[in-house]
């Protein structure tokens, strides 16, 4: 029966397309909770910058231990692409737009930039660059 395979086909594309924009509106209620954030942390806060998450993410130093590191170092150059901890286990892209269910539960985003902030800057990140950080990846087409 044609029409039941089109109903079907319908309901499969709204489907995907109603979990697509709750997982958006996952991610744009952490950037808002960032910017609370950021402006409880400092009142001069305006916005978050794409391009200064870019930097954030491209930016290398070397670590009191003498390594370089940055966040490149296990998320590759490419957002878009998978990266390697340092055991060698396979990273999810963090871009967005690959990765749809990046930065869509608080609780793990805010542990990982503790952890990958005091890492690689040998400090936690401030609200600001997390939210930086965040609107980078989910600019990513
Ligand atoms: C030593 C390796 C390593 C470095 C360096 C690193 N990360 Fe990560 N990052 C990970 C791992 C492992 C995960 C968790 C696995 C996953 O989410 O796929 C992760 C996940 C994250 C997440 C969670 C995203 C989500 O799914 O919500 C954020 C945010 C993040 N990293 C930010 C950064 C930032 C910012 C830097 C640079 C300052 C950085 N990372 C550098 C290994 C690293």
């Amino acid at each position: 029966m044609r029409i039941l395979k089109i109903i079907k086909f319908i309901t499969t594309i709204t489907f995907i397309s109603l979990t697509l924009s709750q997982i958006s509106e996952a991610s744009e209620a952490i950037l808002k909770e960032l910017a609370k954030e950021a402006r409880t942390a400092d009142i001069k806060f305006v916005q978050f910058s794409a391009s200064t998450g870019e930097k954030l993410f491209r930016t290398e130093r070397i670590h009191s231990n003498g390594e370089k590191i940055s966040c490149m170092t296990c998320h590759t150059a490419d957002p878009k692409k998978e990266g390697l901890t340092r055991a060698n286990k396979v990273i999810k892209p963090m871009a967005a737009s690959i990765n749809p269910n990046r930065f869509t539960d608080m609780e793990k985003v805010q542990k990982w930039f503790k952890r990958n902030c005091n890492d690689v800057q040998e400090r936690i990140c401030t609200p600001q660059e997390k939210g930086d950080f965040v609107k980078y990846m989910m600019s990513i087409k």
